[in-house]
């Protein structure tokens, strides 16, 4: 089978890396961001960047998380009325899903009257505030429809950032919680792409680096933000992660993690991190399910060996990744269960079924590499709330 691996995004980083936006050919832009940045300075090194070159531009800062779709289209009406050739996204993976909706539904009302010839895709730039989604080089967008209460995945290559600016200057001031969650999600990223079916030994590679970096510095950030090397080198996981995703599939710890999210409200990374032993038990045929797949155990091994468990069965290999993982969550403040982190128990089982069902409709969900049964979920979102 003839396989491609490209990277459509060009990547820049380095210390100071935000200075390299002088290198990239705009003549109007559009910054997309949410109002804190703009509060908090952060938006100033890109708008003195563009005053210095007399670039024209506005600001749209009405990002919200969980994007909505009114949000997009509100940002649409200003690209429309404004003409930027290029947008600039600056946030988390709110504003960069917002900046990404914006261009393909850009592209799609140029076809719709222009036909198919003379389209001008806006260039993207993606600079990136929390080291997690990895969203600065993927194709994927998600953006919520509130007045129908669902989610709209988009997915499409013309989403995918032209450049990614990898300045960890923007992660400076970041929480302890937000850095322990987006840092968790980094490695559900990296570890459900390197054991997914898609993968191939150019995305392992970009996975198997993803979790070296946040094996040697997501622990040591959490307890000092302060230290750049730990910031950059974080930054570079969560690229590194969103290439390695893209480039094969996320799966089940993805799936549920959305449900769960959406019934309840809780951060994605939260949500990933508390999910992601309990799937490693499923995947690895532990905890009595009848799923053991060699090949997958395998994979789960070679993680555990970056981790140190180099001696015994590839299962008691897994076995200690799994404690290991646990030891992260714990060390971060991070719950062990759904119950702990503050979903009592009449809301959990009274929305249960709506909740497995939406996981197992979850994009993510086939990309699992052990298929999944309804009742699977279920015993796995059981033995997460307990
Ligand atoms: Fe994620």
């Amino acid at each position: 089978m003839n396989q491609l691996f490209d990277i459509k995004t060009n990547i820049l980083f380095g210390q100071d890396a935000i200075e390299q936006l002088d290198t990239i050919g705009m003549k109007k832009v559009i910054l997309v961001t949410d109002a804190s940045m703009v509060k908090f300075g952060l938006t100033r090194p890109i708008e003195k960047a563009l005053e210095k070159r007399k670039i024209p531009f506005q600001i749209f800062d009405k990002v919200l998380p969980d994007p909505s779709l009114d949000i997009v289209l509100e940002g649409m009406a200003q690209v429309i009325d404004y003409k930027p050739d290029t947008l600039i996204a600056l946030g988390g993976g709110s504003s960069i899903d917002s900046a990404k909706a914006m261009v393909y539904f850009d592209l799609k009302m140029q076809a719709k009257i222009l036909g198919d010839g003379n389209l001008q895709k806006k260039t993207l730039i993606a600079i990136p505030t929390t080291s997690g989604t990895g969203s600065e080089v993927t194709c994927y967008s998600v953006i919520t429809d509130r007045k129908n209460n669902r989610k709209i995945p988009l997915m499409d290559t013309i989403m995918v950032p032209d450049y990614a600016i990898l300045d960890a200057g923007f992660t400076k001031t970041l929480p302890p919680k937000v850095i322990a969650d987006s840092g968790m999600d980094v490695l559900t990223h990296a570890m459900e792409a390197y054991v997914s079916p898609k993968g191939t030994a150019f995305s392992r590679a970009m996975a198997r680096e993803s979790i070296i970096l946040v094996r040697d510095h997501l622990k040591k950030m959490f307890h000092d933000a302060s230290v750049d090397l730990h910031r950059e080198k974080m930054h570079l996981a969560s690229c590194l992660g969103g290439l390695a995703f893209e480039k094969s599939s996320l799966g089940l710890n993805h799936g549920m993690a959305h449900s769960l999210g959406a019934h309840f409200h809780l951060a994605h990374g939260r949500c990933n991190a508390i999910l992601l032993p309990y799937i490693i038990k499923f995947n690895a045929g532990f905890s009595g399910f009848a799923t053991e797949d060699p090949e997958v155990i395998r994979k789960y091994a070679e993680i555990a060996e970056l981790f140190g468990y180099m001696d015994g069965s590839d299962q008691d290999k897994v076995r200690g990744l799994i404690s290991t993982i646990e030891q992260y969550n714990e060390e971060m403040g991070i719950p062990k269960t759904i119950s702990q982190a503050g979903v009592d128990k009449e809301t959990f089982r009274s929305q249960l079924s709506s909740l497995v069902v939406t996981a197992l409709n979850d994009g993510c969900t086939p990309g699992n590499p052990v298929k999944v049964k309804m009742e699977d979920v279920i015993k796995i979102y059981l033995n997460a709330y307990a």
